[in-house]
């Protein structure tokens, strides 16, 4: 296929449903997004029944708004791309039964398309950058090293072997009482709080290579919140700044050592880091991460936080790279749980509260 010109994404393997159109020469024509932080937000984290009957009642409507907006009709389309996996299996089905029948009364070309490849090219769709560059995910439900050299070609060079460090924000945030989603609420306690207090490990540090582990530290904010009340018969408000400011000064200087080893293996001469997912709105990794790509003189690239975190337009744009490079799908299009991105790389553990990790 040539390059298509109107791609149509649709996105439902998490708690957002999303719907977008997007022109092949980078413009966003709309990105509609239907999130359902308030159907989840009395458990603490993404109820995958609740989540599956959410898409399924509002993916139509979704992709009526982002047509809406777009000022695109359905046969104004040459790609309905969507997000085919990994994910919790109840949204991204709703997703592709959507995409297969609009695809069906259409003629219009369908493409199924990797969550993680719709993160791992987003920034091509933000800043247009050369492959190859270094992708760093990090989110509520991802957490990868990604060399990405080209639309249907990456290499994974580590990841988080238990939680991703959203989710580790998210049960620090749970366990002290503050709201969810609990990044924000962490990093906001924490600017109050003293980060040298308690003496939280780097977990993996010790080890060569990239993977990433956050679940030993996320027990050991609990053990010291045990200790406080055990000594004390609670937490202060103190307390809690430091306990923030400790878990996050940890998590950073666990990303930014293992994103510099992750860079010298990459090892190209002129690199680019870009950072996507939710925990990249954090200014302490942020900042942390950008220091990393400066002393290893490459150019740190992150996306804006509405086309880091989940989102259909980069999935639309994933299918538009792909449909050019051959990628075609049809009818007998799966849901697929699990779907690593790099089939070479060893299969990673866990699978936590938003579905696989890789
Ligand atoms: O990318 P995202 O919207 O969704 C996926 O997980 O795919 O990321 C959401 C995650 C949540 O776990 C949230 O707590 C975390 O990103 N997050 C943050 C911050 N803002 C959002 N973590 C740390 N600091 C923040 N400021
Ligand atoms: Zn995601």
């Amino acid at each position: 296929m040539t390059m298509p010109d109107l791609c149509l994404g649709i996105e439902s393997s998490c708690d957002d449903t999303a719907a977008a159109v997007v022109a092949s020469d980078r413009r966003i024509l709309s990105s509609v997004i239907y999130d359902q932080a308030l159907l989840h937000a009395a458990y603490g984290g993404v109820v995958p029944e609740i989540a599956a009957r959410a898409h399924a009642e509002r993916v139509d409507l979704c992709v009526a708004e982002a047509l809406r907006q777009a000022g695109v009709g359905l046969a104004g389309l040459d790609l309905i791309a969507v997000t085919a996996g990994p994910g919790l299996i109840g949204g991204v089905l709703a997703g592709v039964m959507c995409a297969k029948g609009l695809s069906a009364a259409t003629g219009v070309p369908l493409l199924g398309v990797n969550h993680l490849a719709g993160h791992a090219l987003t920034p091509r769709l933000t800043d247009g950058i050369d492959y190859p560059y270094l992708l760093l995910l990090v989110s509520g439900g991802h957490c990868q090293f990604l060399a990405v050299r080209g639309p249907q070609d990456f290499r994974r060079l580590g990841g988080t072997i238990d939680d991703a460090p959203g989710e580790a924000f998210d049960k620090t945030a749970r366990l002290l009482g503050l709201g969810y989603p609990g990044g924000p609420e962490v990093e906001r306690a924490a600017a109050g709080g003293d980060p040298a207090r308690f003496a939280f490990p780097r977990p993996l540090l010790d080890r060569p290579g990239c993977d990433l582990s956050f679940s030993g530290l996320k027990t050991a904010v609990r053990r010291a919140v045990d200790k406080l009340v055990a000594a004390q018969g609670g937490v202060t408000r103190q307390d809690r700044a430091d306990l923030c400011a400790g878990f996050q000064a940890a998590t950073a200087d666990v990303l930014a050592e293992k994103t510099r080893r992750a860079l010298a293996a990459f090892g190209t001469a002129a690199p680019v880091l870009a950072v996507a997912g939710g925990v990249a709105a954090n200014r302490t990794i942020a900042g942390a991460l950008r220091a990393v790509a400066a002393a290893a003189g490459a150019r740190f690239v992150t996306p804006p936080l509405a086309l880091c975190t989940d989102n259909a337009a980069m999935i639309a744009w994933a299918g538009i790279e792909q449909a050019a490079a051959g990628e075609t799908s049809d009818m007998g299009l799966a849901a697929r749980p699990r779907w690593p991105l790099d089939a070479g790389a060893a299969p990673q553990l866990g699978s936590g509260r938003k579905g696989a990790k890789a």
